[in-house]
């Protein structure tokens, strides 16, 4: 038998202490590493340390994630980074119990880096390894937060790529309410602040150019707000976006670039409000976990705030250095489903990524 499926089939650990967890993300234009600590009836894991290396610079100039250069700044970034963070937690590689790695979804190449660079720490380390999916991990962080969900609950999951309301009963079990049937919210948001000369990522420029602007100057269609589904559709802001501002921009002055910026930023953050609060009222559910780079818009923050309040309702967001992609979701996600034993760790020399993953897919005990 070869030695992967020895090891695969014969070694399972059964934790009754404290754990700790390595995560590691790689799946796109971030790496980021954490150390995660957690025991059998914690309700919540804790953060010993963790560490970032953002690749927006290196991007920029090309104005979206180049691929390749992303995996390659991976492989220089990812072993400094373990180090930086073991020093951090005053910890050594001996105190890991499982090195968890972003299985996908994400880039191929950059999730390759990731997922070899974990499996080989945890081999030379003797320890088990874990690949977790990265919007379970983006539904996760929360429970970094001061004060922290309990399922079951409704997640927003807001990124780059992904737009979902997810009816989370427990770790493992996340069942789809709805999703975009075509952009992201980020994106609309990206391609919206690309349109405007604003550079990568988009998303923030674009927020804190709206802070400017009058959002009502600009008459933008609200896509699927009263369809009665919990899908969202992007793709026709961004069209409305780009035909306004082509009949203004040979004479716009910097407060239309505001004025278009605050437009675009409340259609998006109108319809994701609207939908998540139809959700609450569908599933009858209490709190929203809104996770994801959007996650860290101030002003869908603030009005998730004021409506999720008026239905009695709480939202739940993670602190804002954890809204992007980080190794700490990656580890509290691995330590928590663990924790709830819907997945046990096991010994496992062969590795494998998923560029292409849906979470629904990840059940319990699958
Ligand atoms: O979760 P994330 O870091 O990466 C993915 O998994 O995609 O999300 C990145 C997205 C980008 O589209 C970025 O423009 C958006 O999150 N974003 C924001 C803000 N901060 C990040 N969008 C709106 N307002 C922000 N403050
Ligand atoms: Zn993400």
């Amino acid at each position: 038998m070869p030695r992967a499926d020895v090891l695969r089939t014969t070694q399972v650990l059964r934790y009754t202490e404290k754990m700790k967890v390595l995560g590691i993300e790689s799946s796109c234009d971030e790496t980021g590493v954490a150390l995660v600590q957690m025991a059998h009836g914690d309700s919540k894991p804790t953060l010993l340390a963790q560490a970032l290396h953002s690749q927006v610079s290196m991007h920029e100039a090309y104005g979206g994630v180049v691929p390749e250069l992303a995996s390659r700044d991976h492989i220089q970034r990812l072993v400094p980074l373990v180090r930086e963070v073991m020093a951090l937690a005053s910890k050594s590689l001996a105190d890991i119990d499982v090195v968890a790695y972003t299985r996908g979804p994400g880039l191929a190449g950059a999730l390759l880096v990731g997922s070899g660079a974990a499996c080989g720490l945890a081999l030379a380390l003797g320890k088990p390894s874990m690949g977790i999916h990265h919007l379970e991990g983006h539904l996760l962080s929360p429970f970094l937060a001061p004060v922290t969900p309990t399922f079951p609950f409704v997640a927003l999951l807001v990124s780059g790529g992904h737009t979902q309301l997810m009816h989370a009963q427990s770790v493992g079990q996340y069942h789809m309410l709805g999703e975009t049937v075509d952009d992201a919210a980020g994106e609309a948001f990206d391609k919206s602040a690309k349109l405007l000369g604003l550079g990568y990522p988009g998303g923030p420029a674009l927020a804190l150019l709206a802070t400017k602007g009058n959002p009502t100057a600009f008459k933008l269609p609200r896509p699927l707000l009263h369809s009665g589904s919990l899908d969202f559709s992007f793709a026709g802001l961004k069209t409305a976006v780009m035909t306004q501002w082509r009949r203004v921009e040979a004479r716009a002055t910097e407060q239309d670039r505001a004025d278009m910026a605050a437009s675009t930023q409340a259609a998006i953050v109108d319809v994701l409000v609207a939908k998540s609060c139809a959700a609450l009222r569908q599933t009858g559910l209490k709190q929203l976990v809104v996770a994801g780079g959007v996650g860290a818009n101030a002003l869908l923050r603030a009005q998730l705030d004021t409506r999720c309040a008026s239905m009695r309702a709480t939202v739940v967001v993670p602190p804002l250095a954890l809204c992007s992609d980080n190794g700490a979701m990656i580890a509290v996600a691995a330590a928590m489903r663990l924790v709830a034993g819907v997945e046990a760790p096991v010994f496992d020399d062969a590795f494998d990524v998923r560029p292409r993953w849906v979470l629904s897919a990840v059940q319990a005990g699958v």
